[in-house]
């Protein structure tokens, strides 16, 4: 279960009340029923029920785990960032990876590094698009394919899964060619908000993730949301976050408490970026590992321009009871015996208090613990927050025009070289 606090984001309960229950009610309105801009794209508001095609996510995903020791995801954007959120928020930090990801740099190192690796492993390859022909992952997909075509000849084809649009796009059409098996990315489902379909479950239930357990979660968080209305989690933080954007505070820091929260980070930074930066409008989203980030760039957010709100995402439970030993030397100081989610949590309340005193508005996030039904009610929170802030400032929360322009001019630089 997700919760919200902007009491320290210095707004006025009747303000925020007013904004949840007059703006983000409509907005939220537009989403459930596809009536605004971009509601072709509102299909991902039901994948919590759908769980897309689960039994057969689950199998394909034993049977390349049967056959490979390691599956490397080839996709960008939507199509790779919020499967990364759940390895890292989801499976071991330390240990060997069995989800490895590609495609979204054009590295010649990390890919010459990643084959040699490769080579000496059995592995499988889900390669993730839906338009089906972004250069990123065609690229690194084509050397990909290569190495597994060399190493396992007309078998090479059981090895590979593609995650694409249903009905059009070159990926679907080379999947059909070659025989390998193609799950659909639902016509009605942009990248950034597909994590719920086949394109974060495959990898997923490969990583052995309970995906039934964060759909659960997912489905849960969002019956909650519908049923709290203007007082749900949901529609006061996107409420809370357009009034202090209304007071002049122009980008967001996502401050994660926890290092498995740093990938659900990145993708918070590309669902609200991509939804909401547009028309000279949009918060810019930034997110920062705590307490590291205090040590980074903590003095510009305490001292530099006052344009930043800020929200701390955490989790109440801080996991195993680890005490920190007297240093020894026969003199206690502040740290001994206490444990260490203690000090983290003295160190949030001291951030909270020395950031509101600095001029930045803070508000608060908090999730249970780090499971998968937790995973799908953070995933549920942040998408239908994204969508009704994005809808709040008078934004298509579903395209992503702006993408286009640098695609354009490195078409015509490629075709040049
Ligand atoms: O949110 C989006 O739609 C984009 O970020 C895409 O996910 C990203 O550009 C990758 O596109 P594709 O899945 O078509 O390869």
């Amino acid at each position: 279960m997700i919760r919200f606090d902007a009491s320290a984001a210095g707004i006025a309960e009747a303000a925020l009340a007013s904004a949840a229950e007059s703006r983000a009610l409509s907005a939220l309105s537009l989403l459930e029923n596809g009536a605004g801009a971009g509601g072709e794209y509102t299909e991902w508001f039901r994948l919590p029920e759908k769980g897309g095609g689960l039994a057969e996510i689950k199998a394909e995903a034993g049977r390349m785990s049967g056959m490979s020791e390691v599956l490397v995801v080839v996709g960008i954007g939507g199509s790779y960032l919020g499967a990364r959120a759940l390895m890292e928020l989801l499976t071991p930090e330390f240990g060997p990876k069995r989800v490895i990801f590609a495609g979204k740099d054009l590295s010649a190192r990390r890919t010459a590094e990643l084959m040699k690796y490769l080579g000496e492993r059995d592995f499988s390859l889900n390669v993730i698009s839906k338009s089906g022909g972004t250069t990123e992952p065609s690229a690194s997909f084509r050397l990909l394919l290569g190495l597994l075509e060399k190493k396992y000849g007309a078998a090479a084809a059981d090895r590979v899964t593609a995650t694409t649009d249903p009905a059009r796009g070159a990926l679907l059409a080379l999947a059909r060619e070659r025989g390998w098996r193609h799950f659909a990315i639902p016509s009605g489902v942009g990248g950034r908000y597909s994590v719920l379909s086949p394109v974060g479950l495959i990898p997923a239930a490969f990583a052995g993730i309970d995906v039934e357990s964060m759909l659960a979660g997912a489905l849960e968080e969002k019956t909650r949301m519908l049923s709290l209305g203007s007082e749900s989690p949901e529609l006061r933080y996107a409420s809370a976050r357009r009034l202090l954007a209304e007071k002049g505070f122009s980008g967001e820091l996502l401050s994660c408490w926890e290092p498995c929260l740093r990938g659900l980070g990145e993708w918070y930074e590309q669902l609200f970026a991509e939804s909401e930066g547009k028309e000279g409008r949009g918060i810019f989203p930034v997110s920062l590992e705590m307490p590291a980030s205090l040590h980074s760039i903590g003095q510009f957010i305490q001292q530099g321009p006052k344009t930043l709100m800020e929200t701390m995402l955490h989790f109440k439970d801080d996991g195993p009871d680890l005490r920190v030993p007297s240093s020894g030397d026969g003199m206690d100081d502040d740290l001994s015996g206490k444990s260490l989610g203690g000090i983290a949590s003295a160190i949030r309340r001291a951030v909270i208090r020395a950031h509101c005193a600095g001029g930045v508005p803070v508000m608060s996030v908090e999730a249970e613990k780090p499971c998968a039904g937790e995973a799908g009610a953070l995933i549920w929170f942040f998408e239908a927050a994204c969508g009704v802030s994005a809808y709040m400032d008078g934004v298509n929360p579903f395209d992503q025009p702006g993408v286009e322009d640098y695609k354009k001019i490195m078409k015509e630089l490629l075709r040049n070289e």
